[in-house]
């Protein structure tokens, strides 16, 4: 390049930058590797150093942003940037495809079945984007509609928003779009804002808004902001699509983002499966979205439908239920869980949020409490996002009440458990506080046997929540060992218990009592040890007593258990009240197929003797331990198939060992197969 001049080397770099970062942020297509693309984007701003003279709008050096502005300045809008009116049902949506064919009737237009453009609203902010000669020359916000702010330098920064448009471009353009910050941008922004002891944001749109009106471009271009263009204001010098979908080609032509998401339907019919099916995806796309868009396609009929005050009456959007609302914290109350983790609750002002009426919402721990700085009287806002559970995202400080304004209002966990009284720990570096009070708390109790009795414990049918919390409050279950003594008789005076049921309950808590060690181990709900570590520390120790006796340093023996867990294990042996439990539910007859001690497994386990050959991947365990296993049931390892081989045990994509077993004939056990050997 060096014998090009300065302005051929530099429109050169220019062209190839915007070529490769449209291929790289648009399309999402790569066609260089990121070091080529940095190499060639620092000779551009060297360049540029030598020759500011030669620096122009479209370059790409002013992703980077420039130097801070004293003020946004206003900028007129050439054409209005107008609202939507809204409507929140099919019924709404029926009226307006019956007012726009109406309209046109009337104005002697024969339709039968309209034609509409379905896109997502996006929830971000509008902006309107002029370019000349295919520059990008002034970008704005929509401010009142009539008057908006420049934020041309903080729209430059946008790595997806074209600076300067192919030659067939019009001479004049004018596009109108969204700027947003995808979900997982907004994420990120936050941890960071988080890690640097910064406010955090509310929402993505807010984040937005916000990174979009900095004074200093340089700010603006490190938070990651998208952008999609929806439609075209003005164009000279060029030719107007007919329809909006394809002014919307036109745009992606032109090197603009386009929603994928954009449909054609027909009629009012249309709209509505159009409607579902973007409110089906809403969770799973990448931004958000507070509605879809309706738009009339044929731009003739559009303008034959014009506005009404500052909307058009060719277009409506169709808002989805909120996912936000304000409402009122009434009381901040504490949930005590099986391992007596406090959660602290907002109770509220029933609120209609997401589509269902919410009345609680999680506040996590004590710290995140404290940060959003929540207290009762609160104004806040509560989000439920799909399934999501409810929370609460900020406190509207403004509608403080006096009396949640002094110092004392401020949120304390409480130092005893609100349901038994016993003292609450927190340990050093913990976000949760603990109640002490194990199985002499109520609310710990009923929570360690539901978990006991769940499914991949010991599977006890028909145990639910009411049901535990019949049992509980009467006191004929303390610990669950207490299931194994209930009596048809008596469970049958419970309310709301059929004879018949209460016989199905026993019939069930009878059957839990043939388990496997794995699952009993689980089922007792030592802290951190959940159903993998349990099955793991099964197969190592092979019988409970073997585990109850063993040291934390044993217990670091087992792979996957760190210096946690085996704290975790010990402590829950050491504690002779579980031991008491353990006993008294092997008295009940809870049993699992023996595998006592290592030499009496290795006589008699199915494998003592055998030679096995270990081949693929293993998910469960690695390939080291599954050897350590196999030894110490009496087995032989051996590296190769031959006519010796006993068993072949086949991972994840076995290979060629696994051929010459299949062709010898020899047993292959699948990794569930050989798992269960080593368990029984
Ligand atoms: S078209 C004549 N299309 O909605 C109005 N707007 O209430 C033209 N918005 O301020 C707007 N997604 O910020 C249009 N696909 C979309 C949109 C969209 C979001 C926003 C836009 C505007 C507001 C209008």
């Amino acid at each position: 390049m060096s014998d090009l001049l300065p302005q051929q080397e530099l429109a050169a770099l220019r062209d190839q930058l915007h070529r490769y970062a449209y291929q790289y942020y648009v399309l999402d297509n790569p066609t260089i590797p990121d070091s080529e693309y940095d190499r060639l984007f620092q000779r551009l701003l060297t360049l540029e150093a030598e020759y500011p003279e030669l620096k122009t709008a479209d370059s790409p050096s002013m992703r980077v942003g420039g130097a801070p502005l004293p003020e946004l300045k206003a900028v007129e809008h050439a054409v209005p940037m107008l609202s939507l009116n809204n409507v929140f049902s099919q019924t709404e949506l029926d009226a307006f495809d019956v007012r726009v064919s109406t309209l046109l009737q009337k104005q002697g237009i024969a339709v039968s079945t309209l034609t509409y453009c379905v896109e997502p609203k996006f929830d971000g902010l509008a902006v309107s984007l002029l370019y000349q000669n295919g520059v990008l020359v002034q970008g704005a916000t929509r401010g009142d509609g009539q008057r908006g702010e420049d934020v041309t330098e903080n729209l430059r920064t946008i790595r997806t928003l074209p600076l300067r448009l192919p030659a067939t471009a019009p001479t004049l353009l004018e596009v109108r779009g969204e700027v947003l910050m995808l979900k997982h941008d907004f994420a990120r922004l936050n941890t960071e804002q988080l890690a640097r002891g910064q406010k955090t944001f509310i929402n993505p749109r807010n984040a937005a808004a916000g990174s979009l009106r900095q004074l200093d471009s340089k700010m603006t271009a490190q938070r990651r902001l998208s952008f999609f263009a929806y439609g075209i204001a003005r164009l000279e010098g060029g030719t107007m699509p007919e329809t909006h979908d394809q002014a919307l080609q036109q745009l992606r032509q032109w090197g603009f983002p386009i929603c994928e998401h954009v449909q054609c339907v027909q009629g009012a019919a249309g709209l509505w499966q159009a409607y579902q099916q973007i409110e089906q995806q809403r969770d799973s796309l990448p931004y958000e979205l507070d509605g879809v868009v309706y738009k009339v396609n044929d731009f003739a009929l559009q303008q034959q439908l014009g506005f009404v005050s500052r909307a058009p009456r060719f277009a409506v959007a169709h808002k989805f239920p909120a996912q936000e609302a304000l409402t009122e914290v009434e009381a901040i109350e504490i949930q005590v869980g099986r391992t007596g983790a406090l959660t602290p609750v907002a109770r509220l002002k029933p609120v209609f949020v997401g589509g269902v009426t919410v009345t609680n919402a999680t506040l996590h721990n004590e710290d995140e409490v404290l940060r959003k700085d929540v207290r009762v009287g609160d104004t806040v806002i509560v989000r439920r996002a799909g399934d999501v559970i409810p929370e609460v995202v900020a406190v509207v400080l403004e509608r403080r009440p006096e009396a949640a304004q002094q110092d004392s209002a401020r949120f304390r966990l409480p130092a005893v458990c609100p349901v038994c009284g016993s003292h609450v720990v927190r340990e050093a570096q913990e976000a949760i506080a603990r109640c002490s009070g194990g199985l002499v708390c109520s609310a710990q109790r009923k929570q360690a046997l539901l978990h006991f009795a769940a499914r991949r414990a010991m599977d006890i049918e028909g145990l639910g929540d009411k049901l535990v919390d019949l049992l509980v409050e009467k006191d004929w279950v303390r610990t669950p060992a207490d299931l194994y003594q209930l009596t048809e008789e008596q469970l049958a005076t419970l309310p709301r218990m059929a004879e018949k049921s209460a016989q199905n309950l026993c019939a069930a808590i009878a059957k839990s009592k043939h388990t496997s060690l794995p699952r009993f181990l689980f089922a007792l709900g030592i802290r951190n040890v959940g159903e993998a570590t349990a099955r793991d520390l099964a197969l190592h120790f092979t019988s409970l007593p073997a585990l109850q006796n063993a040291t934390v340093d044993e217990l670091l023996q087992v792979s996957d258990v760190g210096p946690i867990v085996a704290q975790s294990v010990c402590d829950f042996f050491a504690e002779s009240h579980n031991r008491e439990v353990i006993a008294q539910l092997l008295t009940a007859g809870v049993q699992w197929p023996d595998c006592a001690a290592p030499e009496l497994s290795a006589s008699a386990s199915a494998l003592a003797g055998k030679t096995v050959v270990l081949t693929g991947t293993l998910t469960t365990l690695s390939r080291d331990e599954a050897k350590q296993r196999l030894l110490a049931m009496g087995a032989k390892v051996a590296g190769s198939v031959s006519k010796k081989t006993d068993y072949v045990v086949a991972g994840e994509a076995a290979g060629s060992k696994l051929d010459k077993a299949m062709s010898l004939g020899i047993p292959v056990l699948s990794e569930a197969e050989f798992l269960a050997l080593l368990v029984n």
